[in-house]
Order: structure tokens, then C-alpha cells, then sequence
């Protein structure tokens, strides 16, 4: 097995081998008619809107391209991604995160129960704000919302804010698409992001030497409304294709971003749009690092289907639920299971 840590490998079923490279990728959308759009018609925003809808329900998942982020600072937060990954594990575990603080550095995830064959850093998008005191009194432990952001490392920091904000922008006009797409007014649903709980991560996969055994992060869907995912030349992102389950192997475009819906527009959507199983892989060769971020409402928007899209030929399929509590079961309540700090092996 190589000698690496039993705790990474996988259960036969779930090892990356069964990959399917058949030539299909998932779609590919060109924005420009809302990012440019002071020239755009009403008629190519609309049809952009239909585009970005087909996308969402036939596979979760779509790349996008002229998406009005500006390159630079997207270059920028690999570079300081690199140079933070490149410090002493001692230094890393500095801002690690705690009890106390949900952001921050781990290398302890795990999927299903199993090691991801990573390390991360997790930061928020809002940062500095408190977790507003709505949560019930059944709600699993109210965690404290601020990022440790390492100290001597200013750009870091900077880095990190400046490209939330730059995601951010991009997010929305896809939320409005998105809107569009299911027949709603524009901005239907972009209230619901006032105090937003969005976080960023940073991921960094290193070479391991069984790739076939382990995954970078295992399959799952991601609990938010919608992700925007950056990742670099060197391939590793597979979606499960929905009309037979195989795996697909998404193709790097250079500047480009993924883009999947999350459990909380399948909410939304009352099941129209699906979040979508996906994982990361890993080589032996070269260290891979991408950077999801995962837009979340306001910890206390209440989630249920748009009122709008039920009626009594189409009943809500999900019971009203908080987003805040939504977000403490599926994310932190992973982590305190399995403890902190485990040493990359
Ligand atoms: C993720 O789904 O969280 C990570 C995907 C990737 O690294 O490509
Ligand atoms: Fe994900």
C-alpha cells in the first residue's frame, strides 16, 4: 500500500479508477452579455439566463468564461496560496482551526469518513462579523464567524479579501441569471445574502505516492446555494453525470471558473435544479491547488422552496429549515467527529 497512512485509503467502491473519459465535459458559458451588460439586450440576457437554467439542470455544473474577475487578482491568490502552503507545518497550525474559530487551517478533513489526501485554508468572505444570535435553542453549538489570518503575512490577508470581493460580484450576477432562469424577478433571491456566511477555501492537494487509493477530497455535494471553483492547469475535478453516474473528468480552461449548485438552491428550486456528487483526485506527481468558494445566505434565512415555484400540482418537497443550522450540521459537526490537527503524512 505503499506505506501511507491507512486512515487516506479508500473502500474499493469509492477509488478514483472508475473514471470516465469519453470526450463529454460539462457545459461551457460565455457571460459577456452580463458582464458587458450596459450593451447587452434585454432578449441576450434572457437567453443567457436559459442557458445557465438548461446547465443547471442537466448537470449541476458548467464552466464559465468572461466572467468579469480580474485575472490578476485570481494570479495573485495562487501565489500566496503557494507561499503560505510553503510554510513550516508549525507555522500553519498557528491559524488552524479550533473550537473557537470555524475558518482557518486543517489537514484533517474527511469525506464519508475517510482522510481527503489535503490541507486547506478556510476563510470568510464577510469577515469580522459575529454569528448573529438567531439560532434556536435546538440548534447544534453556535460557532463564533471570523478567520485567524496569519500574522507577518499581510498580503495574504489583503489577497484573500480582494478576491471575495471580486467572486462576489461575479456570484451575483449568477444568482440573477439563475433567478431569471426560474422565471423570478432578477434580484428574487439576492436579499437572502445580506449577512452573508460565504467562505473560501483554499485548497492544496499534494503528490501522493498511490493516487489510485486515496481522493483529494471525497465525493460529496457542497451545502451551498451555488460554488465558484478556481483551479489551475493540472486536471482533477470529477462530476458525477446524472444520467448514469459516471464520473467525468473536467477539463481545465485556463481563467475560467466551475460553477455547481448546491443543496441550497436545490432547496430553493424545489429539486429543479440538483446538487450534483463531485470529487477531487489526486497525482503523484505535482501538487494541485484550487479554491472553491461556497456562497451561503445569512445564517438566519429560513430555506424552503421559492414560494413562487409550489403549488398544489407541485408541493414543497423540503420543510422549512434555518441556513445557519443547515451549515453547523453539515460542515462543523464533521470535523468535531474526527478531531484536529492529524499530522500529512
Ligand atoms: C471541492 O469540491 O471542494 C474541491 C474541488 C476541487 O478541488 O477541484
Ligand atoms: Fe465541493
Amino acid at each position: 500500500m505503499g506505506g501511507i497512512d491507512p486512515l487516506y485509503i479508500l473502500p474499493e467502491e469509492y477509488r478514483p479508477k472508475l473514471i470516465i473519459t469519453d470526450g463529454e465535459d460539462i457545459p461551457l458559458i460565455d457571460l459577456l452579455p452580463i458582464t458587458n451588460r450596459d450593451s447587452s439586450d434585454p432578449k441576450a440576457l434572457q437567453e443567457l439566463a436559459d442557458k445557465v437554467g438548461d446547465a443547471c439542470k442537466t448537470w449541476g455544473f458548467f464552466t464559465v468564461i468572461n466572467h468579469g474577475v480580474p485575472s490578476g487578482i485570481r494570479k495573485k491568490i495562487m501565489e500566496v496560496s503557494r507561499k503560505f502552503y510553503a510554510l513550516p507545518l508549525e507555522e500553519k497550525l498557528k491559524v488552524r482551526r479550533g473550537d473557537h474559530n470555524t475558518a482557518g487551517y486543517h489537514n484533517d478533513e474527511h469525506s464519508k469518513d475517510i482522510k481527503d489526501w489535503k490541507e486547506t485554508f478556510d476563510f470568510y468572505v464577510n469577515d469580522g462579523m459575529l454569528m448573529p444570535a438567531s439560532h434556536e435553542p435546538d440548534d447544534p453549538e453556535v460557532v463564533p464567524w471570523f478567520t485567524p489570518w496569519p500574522h507577518n503575512f499581510p498580503e495574504f490577508r489583503e489577497t484573500c479579501q480582494e478576491y471575495g470581493r471580486e467572486c462576489e460580484k461575479l456570484f451575483f450576477n449568477l444568482m440573477e441569471l439563475v433567478s431569471m432562469s426560474l422565471g423570478l424577478p432578477p434580484k428574487r433571491l439576492q436579499g437572502y445574502f445580506e449577512n452573508q456566511a460565504s467562505f473560501a477555501r483554499l485548497n492544496h492537494y499534494p503528490p501522493c505516492p498511490n493516487p489510485e487509493l486515496v481522493l483529494g477530497t471525497g465525493g460529496h455535494r457542497d451545502p451551498s446555494a451555488l460554488t465558484v471553483l478556481a483551479q489551475e492547469d493540472i486536471e482533477g475535478l470529477d462530476v458525477q453525470r446524472k444520467s448514469d453516474k459516471a464520473w467525468v473528468r473536467v477539463k481545465p480552461i485556463p481563467d475560467s471558473f466551475v460553477i455547481n449548485v448546491g443543496d441550497i438552491l436545490q432547496v430553493w428550486s424545489n429539486d429543479l435544479y440538483e446538487s450534483v456528487e463531485h470529487r477531487a483526485v489526486v497525482n503523484s506527481e505535482k501538487d494541485r491547488y484550487s479554491i472553491p468558494i461556497f456562497f451561503h445566505p445569512s445564517h438566519d434565512v429560513v430555506m424552503k422552496p421559492v414560494d413562487e415555484l409550489v403549488n398544489e400540482q407541485n408541493p414543497a418537497k423540503y420543510p422549512e429549515y434555518k441556513a445557519g443550522k443547515w451549515l453547523n450540521l453539515r460542515m462543523y459537526n464533521n470535523y468535531k467527529k474526527h478531531g484536529f490537527y492529524m499530522k500529512m503524512t
